[in-house]
């Protein structure tokens, strides 16, 4: 069998891939998605029926924090900082290649502050869905266990919406658009009628690669603001994916092999589509630098193609975990092989990872 390079294997070309919102669609303030779903009321109250997801449930009901008086909104956060060329979140200035290379100081420094900016609005965005996504399962999933949880992730998710939104304003004075793949991911995700798809898509794709990204982030940024949010953030989203890992791990064990083939597919061309096309296009396009040319580079960039590949070591435990990887004949762990992202099947899966990013009583501060 011939053995293709991972990198060769993408799910578009480059003019697809290069694609970001139109002018006329980043002047509408409200995108209306159809969506119909059937909605499940239960007759059956009682709590505790599914014990993973009640203790779950009960955790997170102590696990609130408030965006506002929980953190000390005082340190950090400044502008400078993500113009400082130093910045370990800057990887977008890694590169002397095209276009890149002509930059001065002064263009080097905006690209930092835009590329830390793009990110950041991209998790807000992001988080957006997460809030709409949880407000579904909450009307379409059919056990009250699951219901109650899903009640806290909304409340999660507004926060999140909230204190990313907050950052950019106050802090960044920056804010970018969605990156129209991933609000295409979003709009899938949201108008299946298929509850456990919702959970697929959300609980263990998107969230799962943010969750790595927020991992990096909290490791490596220099703001101590940003720190905090990426803490705080990050105690709630283990908690999200181990949600839907426990969920599906049950609703996946009666799925015929038809069934299951749908989702593995599902999960490989998300990941694929996670993998190469987040390429910053709407910080080409508002520093006025060719979008397609700076994607290509960023396609190949060496430094680049690794940090996405790490993207994956939250998805692949978990699909692990899910049975996905495995089921049937085992074709997405072939998929994955090809995308050479297998070495993180042994990594942590989320379901421990939530019990050690657990935020402790005193350390959410009295509001
Ligand atoms: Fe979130
Ligand atoms: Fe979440």
């Amino acid at each position: 069998m011939a053995v293709v390079d991972p990198a060769e294997i993408r799910s578009g070309d480059i003019e697809e891939l290069s694609r970001t919102v139109s002018e006329a669609e980043k002047r509408e303030a409200i995108r209306e998605v159809e969506s119909a779903f059937p909605t499940a009321f239960t007759w059956d109250y009682e709590k505790g029926a599914r014990p993973a997801l009640d203790k779950l449930y009960e955790k997170a009901k102590h696990s609130q924090w408030d965006a506002q008086t929980d953190i000390d909104w005082s340190v950090g956060g400044q502008i400078d900082l993500a113009r400082d060329p130093n910045n370990p979140l800057n990887t977008l200035g890694a590169t002397d290649e095209g276009p890149l290379g002509k930059l001065n100081a002064e263009e080097r420094a905006r690209l930092g502050h835009a590329s830390i900016a793009w990110t950041l609005s991209q998790f807000m965005h992001g988080e957006q869905g997460a809030l709409v996504c949880t407000a579904k399962i909450v009307q379409s999933v059919p056990w009250i266990d699951a219901k109650y949880y899903a009640a806290t992730q909304v409340m999660d998710e507004a926060r999140h919406v909230e204190v990313y939104s907050k950052y950019l304003r106050e802090k960044l004075e920056w804010e970018f658009p969605i990156n129209v793949h991933l609000r295409d991911l979003l709009d899938a995700v949201v108008s299946d009628p298929r509850w456990d798809f919702t959970y697929l898509g959300m609980q263990i794709m998107i969230e799962g690669l943010a969750l790595a990204a927020f991992g990096f982030q909290y490791q490596m940024s220099p703001d101590p603001l940003l720190k905090q949010i990426t803490r705080y953030v990050m105690s709630d989203e283990a908690r999200h994916v181990g949600f839907g890992v426990l969920s599906l791990q049950e609703a996946y064990r009666d799925l015929t092999g038809a069934e299951i083939r749908e989702r593995q597919e599902f999960c490989y061309e998300a990941a694929l589509r996670m993998r190469d096309r987040f390429l910053s296009q709407e910080v080409w396009e508002e520093l006025g630098l060719p979008v397609r040319e700076c994607s290509e580079i960023m396609l190949h960039n060496p430094v680049q193609m690794e940090f996405r590949k790490v993207l994956f070591s939250k998805i692949v435990p978990n699909l692990k975990k899910l049975g996905l990887l495995d089921a049937g004949d085992g074709w997405l762990r072939q998929k994955f092989g090809e995308l050479g992202v297998l070495q993180f099947e042994t990594f942590e899966d989320t379901g421990t990872e939530y019990e050690r990013m657990q935020l402790e009583e005193g350390e959410i501060r009295a509001g």
